[in-house]
């Protein structure tokens, strides 16, 4: 078990392990995996390429995935059709932890690790994720939720599109409303712009509250591009500070919540 000590130190100076930097910019994550898990899926039961992503009329499923409860979420998201990403991906990642959490950190998308798992960040971002909440004192189990935009993987790790992030929207707004957090972190570029619907840059987001749907949000670096940015290691912890404070300040369990 780590320390505290050695956890401050891992955010703020060595990282034991790196991610390949890619080309993605500012903030954007690149979530590099140790192998190619893309396989083939010649023989696997994919939908033929006439199938209709959505058969179901987009309103009587949002409105159905709105009254959702728990014991039937996770189900509901691994038989969803309503976007492409079906096709690609293994398991669904509808999100983990604390269904009472005040903290609910939302990624872009399931990397191969979690597509494979079925868990959201479990990979070496996932590593510093688990390392950031040990430094705040929280664990992904407990008063913290993990969740992201989208919960198939997009293939090869492209940033979601708008329409795909849409159709998975109603998931994401029902864990809201379930969860009623007292702040949302953002992580990275892309799930700021999905939530916030803004093509500003991270820099220019972050170190302000913003609302998503009344709930405080905050926006900070994806620990992806934290692995290969030593020096915005410190800002991220600052932005988690900052969430602690807007989730100190919020009002009563849900009253944001509309
Ligand atoms: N990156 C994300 O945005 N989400 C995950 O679950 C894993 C990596
Ligand atoms: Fe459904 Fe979301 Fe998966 Fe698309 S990404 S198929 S909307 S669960």
């Amino acid at each position: 078990m780590a320390t505290r000590d050695e956890i401050l130190r891992e955010l703020r100076i060595a990282p034991a392990w790196r991610l390949k930097v890619d080309a993605a910019a500012n903030g954007a994550p690149a979530r590099v995996e140790p192998a190619d898990r893309d396989r083939s899926r010649g023989a696997a039961p994919a939908l033929p390429a006439a199938a209709a992503f959505d058969a179901e009329d987009p309103a009587a499923r949002r409105a159905r995935i709105a009254a959702l409860e728990w014991n039937a979420f996770d189900a509901d998201v691994a038989a969803c059709r309503a976007c492409k990403l079906c096709r690609t991906r293994d398991k669904v990642v509808p999100g983990v932890g604390d269904r009472e959490a005040e903290w609910l950190f939302v990624g872009e998308g399931p990397g191969a690790d979690e597509d494979a798992k079925g868990e959201p960040f479990v990979g070496q971002a996932g590593r510093l994720l688990d390392a950031m909440l040990a430094a705040l004192a929280l664990r992904r189990d407990r008063n913290v939720y993990i969740a992201n935009v989208v919960k198939c993987r997009p293939p090869n790790n492209r940033t979601p599109e708008s329409s795909e992030a849409d159709a998975c929207r109603p998931y994401l707004e029902r864990q809201i409303a379930l969860i009623r957090p007292k702040v949302i972190v953002a992580l990275g570029k892309s799930a700021a712009s999905l939530l916030l619907a803004t093509d500003a840059t991270i820099g220019s987001l972050r170190g302000r509250e913003h609302r998503y749907r009344g709930t405080p949000l905050v926006v900070t670096y994806h620990p992806a591009y934290l692995l290969r940015t030593l020096p915005d290691k410190a800002k991220a912890w600052e932005d988690l500070l900052f969430a602690r404070r807007v989730a100190a300040s919020a009002p009563p369990d849900g009253a944001s919540v509309g």
